[in-house]
């Protein structure tokens, strides 16, 4: 565990110094809700929020999905970092330093930063070139493309020249090493041994996160004179193969500049391309990114929900028809946001009309554009005659898919509805036929349910003990006196209350977000904070409720004891073993007499 390299008492230090709410906030809008605070959780889609951070406990907790962690563990999930990363992250802020043995611990956490270093001294390289008389060519072929010298600068375009190991050379000189190199995927590895560079005489885009640090290249081919892109048997574009810091759908290019635009604007174009995104941009339109090219991903979707729910995918004409590229639409409407499509007239990507018709223009187009059910509605019915029933069933089913996806009950009756109506059937086989696919729950579904099963069948008498006594530690105490920890039915809880008592003999506090750094395990954290987070008992029931409690866990022992107990005598009848009968008998005798 990777736990047991950071000492404890470190980690302790580091969540006494940081605020969860100033770190959460930092992501999300938290509202103050008495002595909480509360936002929709961004873990799950939901329209009423159920995400609550404690400032008092340190923690946060979704009564919907059951989320829930402290500081690192929020991190780690928003951030989608390791253990490690988050540590080290929030050590910086709190202005505690790692000992030295972890630093040496954490590879992944190095080689991660060399790569950042590599790319962006690759990018360097390469941006520089453009103006060499090597790269002139390159520079005159994007000018020509209209992209000015502004976005050149912006997009730091540059130009890999004609060399099978310029690039290995500069990085070399830097002391960069081959095999970081070869991992980077900048350089490939000969079959005979030794390095060439991937990129050659190529045009680059380099592709950021949303930190703005350089994860991967897109390389595009220049034009033969009067010979088409591409008429050479080359691919127009190569790109960056999957590394540690880059992994394919994950990212968007151009959001690192786009977002601030996004957020203010509500709303966001989505489009292929590099040039699709740059030429747009380079006119006004700042609210774009692009998806480069593949089918967009759950991660794509749920990092735009992070600055937007309202999607509008530009799609050229051949692309907007094609039902495989619209089904993948159907993500956006799982995440709960909005979607729309325009199509482009034959011909036309968004580069070569914004070029045409202006920026004025392809605004308008956004504007109008149309919500997926109707556009794919409208695509469905110019390719089948409506009134053949086989083509109302084939629409329909299609259609079906997407309404399915909806999380939310009025939407999908009122899409049910209005499908219905426009198809003229029957709302109930449509109904009929929607709790057919029904049972196709897809992965964010499974994500969610499978989260709050974990903790679902843990009694709530065990939790509200644990939220006892975490607010008061004299109550761990008399606790103590009156159960022990094989008390708790549940293995986590019982593993949590263990802990509790054995670091109050320690002398150590007790507090919740330092519980869960010392049980590191996702189950476990989700009970602590879940019990945390459960309404408050008063004063005056106190007493009562937790001798109902104590009551209730002995009791439910006992019958666990006595079923088991009874299970044995029967084996033990069956198999006519007499001695052993005797000795369940007593017990179960002695078990009687305690109850
Ligand atoms: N793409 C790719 N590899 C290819 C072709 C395309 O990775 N062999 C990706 C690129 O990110 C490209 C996007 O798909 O930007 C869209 O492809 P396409 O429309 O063919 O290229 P354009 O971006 O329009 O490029 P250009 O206008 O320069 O021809
Ligand atoms: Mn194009």
């Amino acid at each position: 565990m990777a736990i047991g390299r950071i000492p404890d008492n470190v980690l302790e230090d580091i969540l006494s110094r940081v605020d969860i709410v100033e770190i959460i906030s930092g992501y999300i809008p938290l509202k103050r809700a008495g002595r909480n605070f509360r936002a929709t959780c961004p873990f799950h889609h939901e329209k009423t929020p159920s995400f609550m951070v404690s400032p008092d406990r340190q923690i946060y907790h979704c009564f919907g999905c059951q989320a829930g962690g402290n500081a690192f563990n929020f991190l780690m999930q928003y951030e989608r970092l390791e253990f490690p990363e988050a540590v080290e992250i929030l050590a910086r802020k709190a202005g505690v330093t790692l000992p030295e043995a972890h630093k040496q611990d954490s590879k992944t956490l190095s080689l991660n930063t060399q790569l950042y270093k590599i790319n962006e001294l690759a990018a360097l390289f390469f941006e520089s070139n453009l103006n060499t008389p090597p790269g002139l060519q390159a520079k005159r072929y994007l000018l020509k493309r209209g992209i000015n010298e502004d976005a050149i600068k912006t997009f730091k375009l540059g130009f890999a020249p004609k060399s099978w190991d310029a690039l290995i050379n500069h990085l070399r000189n830097k002391g960069i090493s081959l095999s970081l190199l070869e991992k980077s995927g900048l350089a490939l590895a000969k079959d005979s041994g030794g390095y060439f560079d991937r990129f050659r005489d190529r045009i680059i885009f380099p592709i950021f996160d949303i930190k703005s640090r350089a994860i991967a290249f897109g390389a595009r081919i220049l034009p033969v004179e009067g010979q088409a892109a591409g008429a050479n048997n080359q691919a127009k574009y190569i790109n960056s193969p999957e590394a540690p810091i880059y992994t394919k759908g994950r990212n968007l290019y151009g959001l690192n500049l786009a977002k601030d635009a996004i957020r203010d604007n509500d709303c966001v174009a989505v489009v292929e391309g590099y040039l699709d995104f740059i030429i747009p941009y380079q006119a006004g339109l700042n609210n774009i990114v692009a998806s480069l090219g593949t089918a967009l991903t759950v991660e794509q979707a749920r990092l735009i929900k992070r600055y937007t729910h309202n999607v509008v995918m530009v799609y050229d004409a051949d692309d907007a028809g094609q039902m495989a590229t619209l089904r993948t639409l159907d993500i956006f409407i799982e995440e709960g946001m909005n979607v729309k499509v325009v199509s482009l007239p034959k011909g036309f990507d968004p580069d070569l009309f914004v070029r045409k018709n202006g920026i004025g223009i392809f605004k308008e187009k956004i504007t109008q554009a149309e919500n997926l059910f109707d556009y794919k509605l409208k695509i469905l019915k110019s390719r089948h005659s409506v009134r053949d029933i086989e083509a109302k069933a084939a629409i329909s089913s299609e259609m079906l898919l997407t309404i399915n996806r909806f999380k939310n009950a009025i939407l999908k009756a009122e899409y049910i509805k209005k499908l219905a109506q426009d198809l003229e059937i029957g709302e109930d086989a449509l109904l009929q036929e929607l709790n057919k696919i029904k049972d196709n729950k897809t992965g964010v579904d499974s994500y969610s349910q499978g989260a709050s099963g974990k903790t679902k069948n843990i009694s709530p008498t065990e939790k509200l003990l644990i939220k006892l006594m975490l607010e008061e530690e004299e109550l761990i105490n008399s606790i103590r006196d009156r159960l022990e920890p094989a008390d708790f039915q549940d293995e986590r809880t019982h593993r949590i209350v263990s802990l509790m008592f054995d670091l109050l003999e320690q002398g150590k506090n007790i507090e919740p977000n330092k519980l869960i750094s010392h049980l590191n395990d996702e189950v476990m954290s989700q009970v602590i904070c879940e019990s945390t987070m459960l309404p408050q008992v008063p004063e005056k029931n106190k007493e009562n409720i937790i001798n109902d409690c104590i009551c209730r866990l002995k009791n439910e022992r006992l019958k666990v004891k006595k079923q088991r107990l009874h299970e044995q005598i029967k084996t033990a009848q069956e198999s006519r073993d007499e001695e052993k009968l005797d000795r369940l008998m007593q017990e179960f005798h002695c078990l009687i007499k305690e109850g």
